[in-house]
């Protein structure tokens, strides 16, 4: 039976791709979805894949996938360092959480090395540009494997 896991990504990352590509690469949104997917179907996970600007909309999926899911990856963006309700909602969820930013937050402005949302992540991946997608999905397999 496939898990369903779904993969939540926050604001500005519809533009990856165009935005700093020096930064986030060339890689769009679209590109990582496909990967999450041939990826998932290879690990036996059912991929629900998400993306908001609105932090609202990320709390709803959240909520959604603590009835539903076996575990969530979340690219948080902005609301990694902001977001006291999104960690609140992410607390409810009694599955593994893996948190991925594209990019090495811990080599990048300050106010990027706190994240609230690791407070209750099983793991997070940083820096391993769009990769950080397929491992954490990788990494949920064998936590949500391990408990099932
Ligand atoms: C990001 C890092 C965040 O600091 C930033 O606000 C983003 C993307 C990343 O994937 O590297 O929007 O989460």
């Amino acid at each position: 039976m496939s898990r369903l896991v779904f993969v939540l990504n926050g604001p500005n990352l519809n533009l990856l791709g165009k935005r700093q590509p020096h930064i986030y690469g060339y890689e769009t949104l679209a590109d990582i979805e496909a990967e999450c997917r041939r990826v998932g179907a290879e690990l036996g996970l059912d991929i629900r894949f998400h993306q908001s600007n609105a932090e609202h909309q990320i709390i709803d999926w959240i909520h959604e996938a603590r009835e539903t899911a076996a575990g969530i990856v979340i690219n948080p963006a902005a609301y990694t360092h902001t977001s006291v309700a999104i960690l609140d909602a992410l607390s409810t969820c009694e599955f593994p959480i893996i948190e991925v930013h594209i990019s090495n937050v811990h080599k990048r402005e300050s106010f990027r090395h706190h994240s609230y949302v690791s407070l209750v992540a099983s793991g997070v991946i940083a820096g391993f540009g769009t990769q950080g997608y397929p491992l954490a999905l990788q990494r949920l397999a064998k936590l949500t494997a391990d408990k099932a």
